[in-house]
């Protein structure tokens, strides 16, 4: 296709509508889809639906087709649709939420996942996916936390690559589509965890801790990026030529789309930078902003803005073509249905291959907190409990796209899978409702109890509801509510051998239940598979190697994250220090903590050298030691602190991790290189350089070690 030619025979209000994103049921009223935001009527006629460019929320081969044939019958120049849609942890066949899939620290899952996904949806027609998201966060009261893989930096960023590699694949072969990373940028950093608020950050923040893993996915040759709806700095992101043109376009040489957020060119004039649709529309090109999502600022008033010489005819051209270029790309010039096909869906989603993926995935990102010997389950138990609110419950998570609670596995499914002989029995002790009291469902505690003290294990099931985290989802308290609370304390003080399973999409503040709790399990939004691989794990099938991806902390320290600055007055001497006078200082669990059926013994690293030149490296070695009786995973963390700087650095920073698979007994030497690249940060006049001077190096299973080793940058 020469898409030159087409660009040049294409009217303004035509590379206008191509460049306007909408929901199917705006363009025929024989259209559905997912709406995320406000619906207002446009005012606008078939003349311009008719050649709008790209539709988002639309889902499965009957209707995409359908779509494209009424869109192609009026196109004047037969530009197919592209097809977006949410497709963030799972398409049919869902696996756990992006923060569970964070806890698994597993790239090539993450990546594996993805192209599942992909696969899954090319035969549902779609071509382009939001995701990922990968907005670094730091709040737990964020509802967003779900989306992400959490608060550090370099997982983030590992993550961001795995993913995109997973659904574009080398170079969007036929069962890949584009991906869209999001939403740039810093959009977890939003005040007070509040979802849309304002964002305050300063340049080296935001450089150093929230840009590197958009900045890995553009690396890895993601095809669009979603502004997000905040203000960073006063602007807001679809407005920010600073954020969109400078960094992303030229510095970062980003040639693809960027599209808005929903609504958000329009949202400018609530922002208070923009009086009209207007000057939305002038702001929004300005910043290179190339698709507006589903408001109308460009359709209605690019015209005018190009007769009046607010803007150039060439910026239009600009973004066009690229809309243009992943059209021809993914080759829909040629195949406007391109994979579309209920046949292949019918093949694929919820296929055995994919429903084992996506229990893998739950059993990777398992987290286990605590075992005072209560796991494994013995597989012989004669009678057992599941209880909760999410016992009998398929906890799909927020973003389930096509995907159905009526096709996942629950607790109590799983349980009753592998435990065949047992008695399993269910009762559900609360709901999921945060402001329920103990005396709401006194009744139901005390059917719980009684149950639980006839059974010889109990598996309580309980967190947050799917809808409880998500877009628009903050709380403002993060604890485990006082009913569920309530539960767990009736029914262990009946039955010592029971398991807390808790369901979250956000790290939920524990310390209600911790010391309750005989064994406690961080389970996330699992997906279908979720039930099947719980019982896995809690009978010992599998072992858990999950690790925290976000700090775990009491009720009201949010925001709080390891890879904090020191401070004058470090906590642990006494008042005039840093403290909390109602908390502990430290959270009931750190970033990177968590526990398996066996236990590892990391030695004292030990360094290549004490000095290291600016060219040259350093060698980490620790010995790790299987020394408990099962085989098990254990991901071994490297984190740095500059000692001294010119700006106060993190009193740690994540610089490498790995994997280490370990038969009991067994030992292996891990090693990590550190070179300048890890040194470096973002200086106060702006360079991005390592200084000379004293770095602490620790190796770990957890990020709260104290034990580290010294070298000298020279
Ligand atoms: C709003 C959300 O912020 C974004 O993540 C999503 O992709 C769009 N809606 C489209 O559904």
């Amino acid at each position: 296709m020469d898409l030159q030619k087409l660009l040049n025979e294409m009217t303004v209000d035509e590379k206008l509508a191509q460049m306007t994103q909408l929901v199917p049921q705006i363009i025929t009223d024989k259209g559905e889809g997912a709406v995320t935001g406000p619906m207002r009527n446009f005012g606008i006629t078939r003349k311009v639906t008719s050649k709008i460019g790209t539709l988002l929320g639309g889902t499965g081969a009957e209707q995409l087709k359908f779509l494209q044939d009424f869109h192609m019958d009026e196109d004047p120049h037969k530009i197919p649709l592209l097809f977006m849609a949410d497709i963030i942890h799972g398409y049919r066949t869902l696996y756990p939420v992006p923060l569970g899939l964070g806890a698994s620290f597993d790239t090539e899952l993450a990546e594996q996942c993805c192209a599942m996904a992909a696969k899954e949806a090319v035969a549902g027609g779609l071509h382009v996916t939001f995701a990922p998201m990968v907005d670094l966060v730091r709040d737990a009261r964020w509802g967003r936390c779900m989306e992400t893989t959490g608060e550090d930096p370099y997982l983030n960023s590992k993550m961001s690559a795995a993913m995109v590699r997973g659904f574009q694949g080398e170079n969007l072969e036929k069962d890949k589509i584009a991906a869209c990373v999001k939403h740039f940028a810093a959009y977890g950093a939003c005040d007070g965890g509040r979802d849309y608020d304002a964002v305050e950050l300063g340049d080296r923040t935001l450089r150093e801790f929230y840009m590197p893993a958009y900045k890995a996915a553009v690396d890895e040759g993601v095809e669009l990026v979603m502004t997000s709806f905040n203000t960073l700095n006063g602007v807001p992101s679809s407005a920010n030529k600073y954020l969109v043109d400078d960094i992303l376009r030229k510095e970062w040489g980003f040639d693809g789309i960027v599209i808005s957020d929903f609504n958000a060119f329009y949202e400018m004039i609530s922002h208070g930078i923009a009086a009209n649709e207007k000057e939305c529309a002038k702001k929004a090109l300005d910043a290179t902003s190339d698709i507006e999502m589903m408001s109308t600022c460009y359709v209605k008033f690019g015209k005018q803005l190009l007769e009046e010489g607010e803007i150039t005819e060439k910026q239009l051209d600009d973004a066009v073509m690229r809309i243009l270029k992943l059209k021809e790309k993914l080759g829909l010039f040629d195949d406007p249905y391109r994979g579309a096909s209920v046949e292949e869906e019918k093949r694929l989603h919820l296929c055995k291959e994919h429903r084992d993926l996506a229990r893998v995935a739950a059993e990777k990102s398992a987290v286990l907190l605590k075992n005072d010997g209560v796991l494994p389950l013995d597989e012989n138990v004669k009678k057992i409990a599941v209880i909760g609110p999410a016992a009998d419950h398929g906890m799909i998570g927020g973003w389930f796209c096509c995907g159905t609670v009526a096709e996942a596995v629950s607790a109590l499914d799983g349980i009753k899978g592998i435990a065949k002989n047992a008695d399993v029995k269910l009762a559900f002790g609360s709901t999921f409702d945060p402001n329920e009291k103990p005396e709401a469902v006194a009744d139901r505690i005390s059917e719980a109890k009684q149950l639980a003290a006839e059974c010889d294990a109990v598996v309580l099931c309980i967190g947050e509801e799917m809808d409880m985290s998500g877009e628009s989802h903050t709380r403002a308290r993060i604890s485990i509510s006082d009913a569920q609370a309530e539960l767990v304390k009736e029914v262990c003080s009946v039955n010592k051998n029971t398991v807390t399973v808790i369901y979250c999409g956000r790290p939920l503040a524990l310390e209600k239940i911790n010391d309750i709790s005989p064994a406690t399990v961080i389970f996330w939004h699992p997906g279908t598979e979720g039930g099947n691989a719980l019982a896995n794990l809690l009978f010992g099938k599998v072992n858990f190697q999950g690790k925290l991806p976000m700090t775990f902390p009491y009720e009201g320290q949010s925001p709080y994250f390891y890879n904090h600055l020191p401070t004058g007055r470090p906590n642990g001497n006494g008042g005039y220090c840093l403290r909390y006078l109602d908390t502990p200082y430290e959270p009931v669990y750190p970033f990177g903590y968590g526990m398996s059926y066996t236990t590892f013994e990391i030695s004292s690293p030990t360094l290549s050298s004490n000095e290291m030149t600016e060219d040259g490296e350093i060698t980490v070695s620790v010995n790790v030691k299987n020394t408990g009786n099962a085989h098990g995973i254990e991901t071994v963390q490297l984190y740095i602190n500059d000692v001294t700087a010119s700006v106060s650095r993190p009193v740690k920073e994540m610089k490498g991790y790995q994997k280490v698979e370990l038969a009991p007994g067994e030992e292996k030497t891990v090693t990590f290189k550190i070179t300048l690249d890890a040194l470096k940060f973002h200086t106060f006049s702006g360079e991005y350089k390592a200084e000379k001077g004293k770095f602490k190096v620790f190796v770990s299973n957890r990020s709260d070690v104290k034990e580290f080793v010294e070298f000298k940058l020279i």
